[in-house]
C-alpha cells in the first residue's frame, strides 16, 4: 500500500499563516535578552545523538516558533514521507523510482522489499564484491601489467561520483591504510590531467572509472585520456584489466568502453548521484580508509537514519535543522547559508553539501509540476574557519544580508599541536557568539571613549563598530572526525534536505535543470571546432565562438 501522496502546497496551509503571523511577532525578538531571560536556553534548544551535538539555542525562535514549524511539518505530510522513503516508494515522482540510499546502510539481515525483490542481500553482495578487491589491493595482490602491486587508485567521476568520495576519502586521511594513494580526476580540463599523471606510474596505478550513466562527457574524456595515456606509458590490450575497472548502472556502455564485466561494480536506478557514496561509488573510500572503516561509516549513517525515523519532530535533528531553514528562507528572506566547518580534514565539506543541497532543492515546481510561489533551497556556500574569519566572516557579521550558519566542529583533534585546538574551538564558538551578540552603538561609543578618543572622533567611528547581532547560528560538534560520526554528520545533511524537499513539495532526486547545458555544450562544441557552420543562436555566444577560434587559427 502506497504512503506517499504528492505534497500539498505549503504556502495554503494553516500552520504556514500562522508562522508569517508568528514572523512579525518575532520582528523584534532579541537572541541576546533571550539569553539574558532563560539561563536554560541551550539545554532547551540543543539535541544529542551518537557522539554529534546540536545547539540550535543562537536561533530567532521561542518555544512556539517550534511548535508552529513542526505543526508545518506535521500538515505536509512528512510522517508519511519519511516512511515512504525508507520503505521504497517512488519518491521521485518525475523519474518514477524510489530513493533508497538508506538500504545501503541497513545492516545485514535486515530485509527491505521493493517490487517483490529483497534488496539488502544485493547490496551486501556488492559490498562483498568491494571487500575482495580492496584486500587484493591492500595486500598487494592485485597487480599492473608489470607484476608490481598497486600503489594508486585514480577516481575518474564528477558530482556524485567524485565529491561524497573525495570528501569522506581526505576527511578519514587519520584512518589511511599503509600502501595505496587515492587520486580524483574530475573535470575536462587538460592541466587537471597533466598535474595528476606527473605523480603517478601507469605500471602501478588503478583507474575506477565512477559513473552512474556511464554517459557523463567530462567522466568519459577523462577516462579515454587515461586510457591513451595507459598505453602511451607502455601498458598493454591484454593487461588493460588490471588497470580499468567501473562502478556503474550502465553495464553495457562500460563494457564497451572496454572494461572487463567481472570488473564492473555495479549500482541501482534508485541510488541518486549525490546520495551515492554508500554504494560502490564509495571504493576509493573502502580503498583508502579500509572495509571496516567503510562498514563504520555506513552504521554511523544508519544510527542516523534510525533517529531521523524514530526521534519525534521536536527532537529529531534533521527535523529541526531542516524547519529552521525553512524558517528563514521563506519567513524571514534569506537567500543563503554558510557551511563554517572548523577542521582542517572537513575542508571539502561545503563542496559536497552545495551538490546535495543546491542540486536536490533548487526547483521551482512541485512534485506534481505546479509553480511554487515561495522560496526553495537556498545558496550554499563556506568554508573552512579559522581562515573565513579573515575573508568572508565581515559580511556575516556586518553585512545587509541575513545568512544562518552551521558552524561545525570537532573536540578532539587528530593532530594536538601545542594549544591550537583549544584557540581553533574557542574561535568557533566565539563567532557564533559575535554573531547571536553583536554589539549596540553605546557599547560601541562606550569602547571608543575607554580607548581614549575624543567625543568627535567617537561619533565618528562609533557607527562603524555597531555589529547588529541577532544572526542565528547552529553549532555541531562532534565528538572527532571518525567514520561513524562522519556517516552520522553526512545522513543528517541528507535527511535535513529531504525533509526541506517535502515542506516545499519538490522533488529532492532529480536534477533535470543541468540536462540544458548538456545539449547546449555540444552545439557550442561543434561550432568551435568547425563541425557545425550555422551561427550560434545569439550574438554573444557566436563572439565568444569567434574569439576562441581566431585565436586557434593558424
Ligand atoms: O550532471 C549532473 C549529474 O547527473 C549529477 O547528478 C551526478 O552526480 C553527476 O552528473 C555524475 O553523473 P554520473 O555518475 O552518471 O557520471
Amino acid at each position: 500500500m502506497s504512503h506517499y501522496q504528492h505534497p500539498l502546497n505549503a504556502s495554503q496551509l494553516p500552520s504556514w499563516q500562522a508562522l508569517q503571523q508568528h514572523q512579525k511577532a518575532m520582528h523584534n525578538f532579541s537572541m541576546r535578552q533571550a539569553f539574558n531571560q532563560d539561563k536554560q536556553r541551550f539545554q532547551h534548544f540543543s539535541l544529542n545523538h551518537d557522539g554529534l551535538l546540536l545547539d540550535y539555542s543562537k536561533n530567532i525562535i521561542t518555544q512556539e516558533t517550534l511548535t508552529l514549524l513542526t505543526d508545518l511539518a506535521k500538515e505536509t505530510g512528512l510522517a508519511q514521507a519519511i516512511q515512504a522513503l525508507f520503505n521504497g516508494e517512488k519518491v521521485n515522482a518525475s523519474e518514477q523510482r524510489p530513493a533508497l540510499h538508506t538500504a545501503l546502510r541497513r545492516p545485514i539481515g535486515d530485509q527491505l522489499v521493493v517490487d517483490g525483490v529483497d534488496l539488502i542481500p544485493q547490496v551486501h553482495n556488492v559490498l562483498k564484491q568491494m571487500t575482495e578487491m580492496v584486500n587484493r589491493i591492500h595486500n598487494g595482490l592485485w597487480r599492473g601489467y608489470s607484476e608490481k602491486p598497486i600503489t594508486d587508485v585514480v577516481n575518474i567521476g564528477i558530482g556524485g561520483s567524485f565529491l561524497g568520495p573525495q570528501l569522506v576519502s581526505e576527511a578519514l586521511l587519520p584512518f589511511a591504510q599503509q600502501g595505496v594513494r587515492c587520486h580524483f580526476l574530475a573535470n575536462v580540463d587538460g592541466s587537471e590531467f597533466h598535474e595528476l599523471t606527473q605523480c603517478i606510474q601507469a605500471e602501478t596505478t588503478l583507474f575506477v572509472v565512477s559513473s552512474k550513466s556511464f554517459g557523463t562527457l567530462e567522466t568519459l574524456k577523462n577516462a579515454q585520456a587515461a586510457r591513451t595515456w595507459y598505453f602511451a606509458q607502455g601498458g598493454c590490450v591484454d593487461k588493460l584489466d588490471r588497470h580499468f575497472i567501473a562502478v556503474s548502472s550502465n553495464t553495457k556502455a562500460a563494457v564497451e568502453f572496454g572494461i572487463a564485466e567481472e570488473n564492473i561494480f555495479p549500482m541501482w536506478d534508485w541510488v541518486g548521484g549525490r546520495y551515492s557514496l554508500w554504494s560502490a561509488i564509495g571504493l576509493p573510500i573502502a580503498l583508502a580508509i579500509g572495509i571496516s572503516n567503510f562498514k563504520e561509516l555506513l552504521a554511523g549513517a544508519w544510527s542516523m537514519d534510525q533517529h531521523f525515523q524514530q526521534a519525534p519532530f521536536a527532537e529529531n535533528m534533521p527535523v529541526i535543522m531542516a524547519l529552521l531553514g525553512v524558517w528563514y528562507s521563506d519567513f524571514w528572506h534569506a537567500q543563503s547559508h554558510a557551511i563554517l566547518p572548523y577542521d582542517h580534514y572537513l575542508r571539502n565539506f561545503t563542496q559536497h553539501l552545495q551538490q546535495l543541497d543546491m542540486e536536490s532543492n533548487g526547483k521551482s515546481v512541485r512534485q506534481d509540476g505546479s509553480t511554487l510561489d515561495y522560496a526553495t533551497g537556498p545558496i550554499i556556500w563556506g568554508g573552512v574557519g579559522c581562515n573565513g574569519q579573515h575573508a568572508y566572516h565581515q559580511l556575516l557579521h556586518q553585512g545587509t544580508h541575513l545568512i544562518p550558519a552551521d558552524f561545525i566542529v570537532p573536540v578532539v583533534s587528530h593532530n594536538p599541536v601545542e594549544d591550537h585546538h583549544q584557540w581553533l574551538y574557542a574561535n568557533c564558538l566565539s563567532q557564533s557568539q559575535a554573531l547571536m551578540q553583536g554589539k549596540t552603538l553605546d557599547e560601541a561609543k562606550q569602547e571608543l571613549c575607554h580607548q581614549g578618543l575624543s567625543p568627535e572622533e567617537v561619533q565618528q567611528l562609533a557607527p562603524h563598530k555597531v555589529i547588529p547581532g541577532n544572526r542565528p547560528t547552529n553549532t555541531l560538534v562532534l565528538e572527532r572526525v571518525c567514520p561513524r560520526r562522519l556517516g552520522a554528520l553526512i545522513a543528517l545533511y541528507e535527511h535535513k534536505v529531504f525533509v526541506q524537499s517535502v515542506i516545499w513539495g519538490t522533488n529532492a532526486f532529480d536534477q533535470w535543470g543541468v540536462e540544458l547545458g548538456k545539449v547546449l555544450g555540444n552545439n557550442v562544441y561543434q561550432r568551435l571546432t568547425g563541425q557545425a557552420v550555422a551561427p550560434a543562436e545569439d550574438a554573444s555566444t557566436q563572439g565568444l565562438i569567434d574569439f576562441f577560434r581566431n585565436r586557434h587559427r593558424g
